[in-house]
């Protein structure tokens, strides 16, 4: 019997790690090896006894010893240390790294793994903001390829691998818009949490659902395409597809439009990239007349605070890119948490990173530094308004 392929997923317990399951489920040549959360340990523990992984990680320290009381009979490693973790995912026990943690935790991890050419699929998009650059030079150094998760970058990816990047004219990454696009923001300032959460085409986790309504998912994902392929940010462009079907548009000089569309279903992202260069038949639900819902319209970045502030620190570079991503995780959290309103998310972001002087050269220790410090200046923020 060909040995099955052994996945770690950071983040298991979260929407994008349930849907990687989801795929193991039906994909029986794949082995889940090790299962990660934050706190969520109930929901870790039903995994546990589904999966019977060797290893388990809980990154919060509370959680990690309430959850050694529980009873459960099978036998598995707990890891106490986030270096005995990056050890495991880049040892001969792991095939395959899914990284799929909300924030920028799982960033020592990819790189470990990467170093040791472990299959990287890779969801968690904000460790592109922190330290992009250096992780796709450690994927260059070590002809290891990023799998992106994203369905635009999967797209992305898929339409660039038998083409090359010197002829690409033009990427587009589509947006559905979120719940709110197309209203006023005069009319947005009694918006409740209950309201950003309803995403009209995608059933997500909480942050990336807010970003999503702010458009500030998209303004990130110009970042993390620019990053993972290496094209100029001003080459991309974010377009409205407001039913989620189509992905992804890579215009050629050739004068060639590549499409990517598929149903709106995390499943196809994440099975092409655990099989990848494999294609696996995958059956989703159907839509009839899939082709005939497909239907685009421009979007004026100009006339969105999520795409401003995006292509500000672009243009100021250098850590501005981490501050803007650590300024917007938090001021996502505090509006979550009901401590500031929603029209507030993208103002905070805005003020913290007009602020920031940006340094260029630095090692993962001193913008991870830099990271906390936003943090708590964007707490600040919040708390005085
Ligand atoms: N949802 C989507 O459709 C989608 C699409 C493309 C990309 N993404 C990206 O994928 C990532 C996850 O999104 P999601 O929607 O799945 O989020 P989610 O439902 O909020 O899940 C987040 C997961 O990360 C874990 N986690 C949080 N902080 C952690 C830490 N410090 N260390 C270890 N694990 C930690 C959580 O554990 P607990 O459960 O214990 O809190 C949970 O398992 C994000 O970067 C998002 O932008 C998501």
């Amino acid at each position: 019997m060909v040995n099955k392929k052994r996945v770690s997923i950071i983040g298991s317990t979260g929407f994008i790690g349930k849907q990687t399951l989801n795929v193991v489920d039906k994909q029986p040549w794949f082995k889940i090896e090790l299962l990660s959360c934050c706190r969520n340990i109930k929901e870790l523990k039903k995994q546990i006894s589904k999966y019977k992984p060797s290893n388990i990680y809980i990154e919060c320290k509370k959680a990690r010893e309430k959850f050694k009381h529980y009873n459960i009979k099978y036998k598995f490693n707990i890891i106490e240390k986030k270096s005995e973790l990056n050890d495991f995912v880049s040892s001969d026990s792991n095939d395959i790294l899914v990284a799929s943690s909300s924030g920028i935790s799982s960033i020592d991890t990819v790189i470990a793994a990467l170093k040791k050419k472990k299959k990287i699929c890779v969801a968690s998009k904000e460790i592109f903001l922190l330290y992009g650059k250096e992780i796709m030079k450690i994927s260059k150094k070590f002809n290891n390829k990023i799998i992106p998760i994203d369905s635009e970058h999967s797209g992305v990816f898929q339409l660039l691998e038998s083409n090359k990047v010197e002829d690409v004219k033009k990427v587009y990454i589509t947006a559905s818009g979120g719940p709110f696009y197309g209203r006023k923001i005069k009319d947005l300032s009694k918006i409740k949490k209950q309201d950003a959460l309803n995403h009209p085409t995608w059933k997500m986790g909480d942050k990336i659902t807010i970003d999503s309504a702010t458009l500030m998912n998209k303004g990130i994902e110009i970042i993390e395409a620019a990053t993972i392929f290496n094209i100029s940010s001003d080459k991309i462009c974010p377009i409205i597809d407001k039913k989620s079907k189509i992905h992804s548009i890579v215009e050629f000089i050739d004068g060639n439009y590549l499409f990517c569309a598929s149903i709106n279903d995390m499943r196809i992202p994440i099975s092409y990239a655990l099989n990848y260069p494999d294609k696996i038949n995958f059956k989703s639900k159907k839509i009839p007349n899939f082709l005939e819902t497909l239907s685009l319209s421009e979007i004026n970045e100009k006339d969105h605070k999520a795409f401003r502030l995006v292509r500000y620190a672009l243009k100021k570079g250098g850590s501005t890119i981490a501050v803007l991503n650590a300024a917007n995780n938090i001021a996502v959290n505090e509006f979550l948490e009901g401590r500031i309103k929603f029209v507030d998310i993208l103002n905070v972001v805005e003020k913290v990173i007009k602020n920031h002087a940006p340094i260029y050269n630095y090692k993962l220790n001193k913008i991870l530094y830099i990271y906390k410090k936003t943090e708590n200046i964007t707490r600040k923020i919040c708390n005085k308004l």
